[in-house]
């Protein structure tokens, strides 16, 4: 068992794995899949999902090694101390308690001794009412229209999900329903190329800007918001800001410093993770005011399923603890550096961006979570595309190239139905068709026997043959409602999260974006002493000067 001060690769459960990468590799997947009672034990359903893991790269005997693994990381204390409200954040000495936010209100969880329940669902009555009052017009912009539109300032995690689930939302037929006539858009990166892309066609009359920051001090979101209370106030006058602009963020003082009514201010907490609070008023904010409230709480109750799921099912029949099992075989014994998140939905579109967040943000770490220096690579590279425009993209390498674990998503039920008369199948079967033979391709291949079967020249061979014994494991929804995408979304948060309880680091910080910030400071300071003093460029490195003195030199920028 690893102590809180020795590393997990040093238990008996790692060495044991390690010793039986060696029975793997001599396996293929060709002769697992035709193992039934394998490929039976490797299916789970739950809450309406199928899981079907038959195509990674594990025996039964893997399974129980991977269980023991578990077992000598402690996950199950890991889990309760999370769901427990300790601080298992230590670096930041914070809880970690996004579950919270989707909890029925009558659940009790508590960070430092308080039930945190009733707090949450204080700002969900409010979003509630406040988003009622703006989608029925009593709330009225500075000139007495209804505000239709939203643009939702914020970056990274106060955007990716919240971004993420509106792209799902968009075509469910509900929620189509309750958005009629309103526009949600994100603004996130600090390019003025965004803010125009945001505005263009928005009447500020008619918009309501909601600034999403947990610190309420990131750079690129305060810019932005500075840049579109200014876009708000040229049109409309100052007073315009407190019926035009509101806030979501854990920091209400400097809310009120830049000029939002703390009435008009959605708070959440510190136990919040950034790019864990698209439960909170990050997400269920703008969500409810473009879907309504009822439609997003469909979404909360989906994630808290999957919570009670994760919380309270044993191991080997658990979900995402099954899944953050896999993905530490496949990277740390195995070698895979990455996983491919393959969505056959286009609604899925922004799935995989807002899970490279939390998946690399959270496990791409150096250090055990006692700073001990890590033997052994954690986390993965995580990149995705919708099913078949992925196919033809990127899949060339992921089938002869590389070896990606990927992970297939399938829908069962489209939520926009195409059936045209004449065709052999609809349009959803079409695109479901490439959700079952993808798997099969990777695992199965194409050997040069069946090429000269198929009297292939022999010059051709080798570049026609697949090796297989590529894994991937299938997960199929009944269905892409709000309640789905919950599920969906708690699935992979907890799965990254058993990675990083196994792998012993803390997937709960993320110092790893600072230096970057630290070092924008001091160019920042540079530019606009350059630019209005002339000031000589200084401290930088050869590089670093050459390309600031050829971009103030040549860039049309107004002197400030
Ligand atoms: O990129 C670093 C980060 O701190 C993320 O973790 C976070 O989601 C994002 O910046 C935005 O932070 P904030 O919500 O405080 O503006």
């Amino acid at each position: 068992m690893a102590s809180s001060t020795s590393l997990i690769c040093d238990t008996e459960a790692w060495k044991d794995l390690k010793g039986h990468v060696e029975d793997i590799k001599k396996t293929h997947l060709r002769d697992l899949m035709s193992d039934v009672n394998r490929c039976q034990s490797m299916m789970m359903e739950f809450d309406g999902l199928l899981l079907d893991y038959s195509r990674q790269g594990a025996t039964v005997e893997t399974m129980d090694k991977l269980l023991n693994l578990a077992k000598d990381a402690q996950l199950t204390e890991k889990i309760s101390r999370m769901f427990n409200g300790e601080h298992i954040n230590s670096t930041e000495n914070r809880s970690v308690l996004h579950v919270a936010l989707r909890a029925p209100k009558d659940a009790v969880i508590k960070a430092d001794g308080k039930n945190v329940v009733p707090e949450v669902w204080n700002v969900l009555d409010k979003i509630k009412e406040f988003s009622e009052k703006i989608r029925s017009g009593s709330w009225v912009g500075a000139t007495g229209k209804p505000l239709k539109d939203v643009i939702a300032i914020g970056i990274g995690g106060s955007f990716l999900g919240p971004l993420f689930v509106h792209t799902a939302l968009q075509t469910d037929p509900e929620a189509l329903e309750c958005a009629k006539g309103r526009q949600l858009r994100f603004l996130a990166n600090i390019d003025p190329v965004d803010v125009a892309r945001n505005i263009n066609g928005f009447n500020p009359e008619t918009t309501l800007v909601v600034v999403v920051s947990k610190t309420f001090t990131t750079a690129e979101t305060m810019l932005n918001a500075r840049t579109l209370r200014e876009w708000i106030t040229a049109a409309l006058g100052a007073s315009a800001v407190a019926k035009h602009m509101v806030a979501v963020s854990t920091n209400l003082a400097l809310v009120e410093k830049f000029g939002i009514n703390p009435k008009n201010a959605f708070a959440f907490w510190d136990w919040v993770g950034g790019r864990y609070s698209v439960c909170s008023a990050v997400g269920v904010l703008p969500l409810s005011l473009q879907y309504g409230f009822s439609v997003v709480e469909k979404f909360l109750r989906g994630a808290s399923s999957i919570d009670q799921h994760f919380q309270s099912t044993p191991f080997e029949k658990n979900i995402p603890v099954l899944l953050g099992l896999l993905s530490v075989w496949n990277v740390s014994f195995l070698g895979y550096p990455a996983r491919a998140i393959l969505p056959y939905s286009q609604a899925l579109e922004k799935f995989a961006p807002h899970i490279q967040q939390v998946s690399m943000e959270s496990n791409g770490k150096g250090v055990s979570i006692d700073g001990l220096p890590l033997p052994f690579e954690t986390g993965e590279i995580d990149f995705g595309e919708p099913g078949t425009n992925g196919q033809h993209s990127f899949y060339q390498l992921i089938h002869q190239g590389r070896i990606i674990p990927c992970d297939f998503i399938g829908v069962v039920k489209s939520q926009q139905p195409v059936y045209l008369k004449g065709e052999i199948v609809s349009n959803h079967d079409e695109l479901m068709s490439n959700f079952f033979a993808q798997p099969d391709a990777l695992a199965y291949g194409k050997t040069p026997e069946q090429l000269q079967k198929e009297n292939v020249s022999e010059n051709l061979i080798p570049h026609k043959t697949f090796s297989g014994n590529r894994p991937s494991l299938s997960l199929l929804l009944p269905e892409l409602s709000a309640y789905n995408v919950g599920q969906l979304l708690a699935i992979y948060e907890h799965r990254v999260a058993v990675q990083g309880f196994v792998w012993g680091i803390n997937s709960f910080d993320q110092w790893g974006v600072e230096l970057g910030k630290i070092l924008a400071t001091q160019v920042r300071k540079q530019l606009h002493s350059s630019r209005t003093q002339g000031t000589a460029l200084e401290g930088f490195n050869y590089s670093t000067t050459t390309l600031l003195k050829r971009y103030l030199e040549t860039s049309s920028e107004p002197q400030m």
